[in-house]
């Protein structure tokens, strides 16, 4: 038996918080601790209470004063893009072709794969992400790449080689039978494996012709279980092209839900400018839009509209993530930082208490994988980032006036960054600290 017990501030989340006075959507101990045994907490509470259940040889790590947490998790991010970030664009269609695209085509080399989805995942670790359902590119070898990363480390990750056979570099293009085969291929490679789970992922209306959305929505009916990741009204141009390309389709969410590729585990990148039909049809499917706040300002996007969406009589399902490399930091205290200004601009706020459930529990619902991660429930995998609100000269000195937990998440949330972590565990192995500096 070889347990860890971990000490410190511990702050879970049991449901949406409705106001920032709603305690009881949240377990929090002043004085607390996790238990972890064989990469899984067992127990989690009041210090004195769950020591009594540790092992004798329990090795023990005194986190305090630091706040203990569920390790964060970016619900869209496209790892290939690690050496674009901050390309100075126009707008999406223009930095896709004039950076992405061509970035991408260097991932038919398997080991520029391997080189990149190493130091992603260091970002991620770096910046207390545990969990990320990422884009790979077209090629096979790149989500080999990237499994053989995530599976090493012990990581809980979703994700899938993009589809995409037209209106990209011939270099970047699959076709609908090879794209079909090679998602096949890595879902029986790789789905299931360890903590590894594939995403079917045709990269967006504009580079997937329809013989193309039909093979991925076959793939979607062979295997039901499996999330489905992709693009949709990010911008108004796109927008436009997509009505051009589908003169039948009703708008672009209809494009997907013709294809059957609309249910509770697809997830929506970006859903800007979606019309009364198009949300009231995701809502109906369950499906998730997901919401990429420092993509959505840094590419000149839109403001997706998080309250409303929540509010509405059929309300979404929503998730938060980077984006990177639209998105401008692997932080998920910097995403919400900006997503809480997205927000204020549409008139309303987000409190901090909401928005460390979106990223910890929240996400973790959205991506159907809460009883893995996204808690310190017992019985869940112990993915854990550890917060250090002292961590820069600015922090230390505002922390003297803080008084109240939503006042010190709030501060992490507006200032912090990968500063700010102090700690990761992946399935109970320290992971930040075992980074090369
Ligand atoms: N739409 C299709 N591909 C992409 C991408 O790589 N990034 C963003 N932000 N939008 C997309
Ligand atoms: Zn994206």
């Amino acid at each position: 038996m070889n347990d860890l017990l971990l000490r410190g501030r511990t702050l879970s989340f049991l449901r949406w918080p409705e106001t920032i006075h709603d305690e009881s959507a949240y377990a929090y101990e002043e004085d607390g601790g996790v238990l972890i045994r064989d990469g899984r907490i067992v127990a989690s509470g009041a210090y004195a209470e769950v020591e009594k259940q540790a092992g004798d040889n329990a090795r023990k790590v005194d986190h305090r004063p630091n706040l203990i947490l569920p390790g964060f998790i970016d619900a869209h991010v496209h790892f290939p893009q690690l050496q674009i970030i901050a390309s100075y664009g126009a707008e999406l269609l223009e930095w896709l072709n004039t950076y992405t695209f061509p970035e991408e085509t260097k991932f038919r080399d398997a080991q520029y794969g391997r080189r990149v989805a190493r130091l992603f995942l260091d970002e991620m670790v770096r910046h207390g992400t545990t969990t990320v359902a990422a884009y790979c590119s077209v090629h096979k070898q790149s989500a080999e790449a990237f499994f053989e990363e995530s599976h090493a480390r012990n990581m809980l990750n979703i994700a899938g080689k993009v589809m995409m056979d037209r209106n990209a570099p011939e270099g970047l293009l699959d076709t609908p039978q090879s794209g079909y085969d090679d998602s096949k291929a890595l879902i029986e490679a790789w789905h299931g494996k360890g903590r590894q789970h594939y995403a079917i992922t045709p990269r967006f209306v504009i580079t997937s012709t329809p013989e193309q959305m039909e093979m991925a929505g076959a793939l979607a009916r062979e295997f039901p279980d499996l999330h489905i990741q992709t693009h949709l009204s990010e911008n108004h141009a796109e927008i436009a092209f997509t009505q051009e390309l589908c003169p039948w389709a009703k708008d672009y969410t209809h494009v997907y839900e013709r294809y059957g590729l609309l249910g509770r585990k697809s997830l929506l990148g970006h859903c800007i400018h979606l019309g009364e039909r198009e949300a009231d049809a995701i809502s109906e499917t369950g499906a998730v839009a997901v919401f990429c706040p420092t993509s959505n300002l840094f590419l000149g996007s839109g403001l997706f509209d998080y309250q409303r969406f929540r509010r509405r009589e059929k309300p979404l399902r929503i998730a938060a993530a980077t984006d990177v490399g639209g998105g401008t930091n692997y932080s998920m205290l910097r995403t919400m930082d900006e997503g809480y200004k997205v927000i204020a601009l549409n008139g309303e706020k987000l409190n901090p208490f909401q928005s460390f459930w979106q990223i910890t529990r929240g996400n973790a619902e959205a991506l159907s994988i809460v009883r893995n991660v996204g808690t310190l429930e017992p019985g869940t995998d112990a993915d854990i980032t550890v917060l250090d609100s002292r961590a820069t000269p600015l922090t230390r000195l505002r922390m003297e006036t803080v008084d109240t937990l939503a006042a010190e998440l709030f501060l992490l949330q507006t200032v912090g960054d990968d500063r700010a972590i102090s700690e990761v565990y992946v399935a109970g192995r320290p992971a930040k600290s075992d980074l090369a500096a």
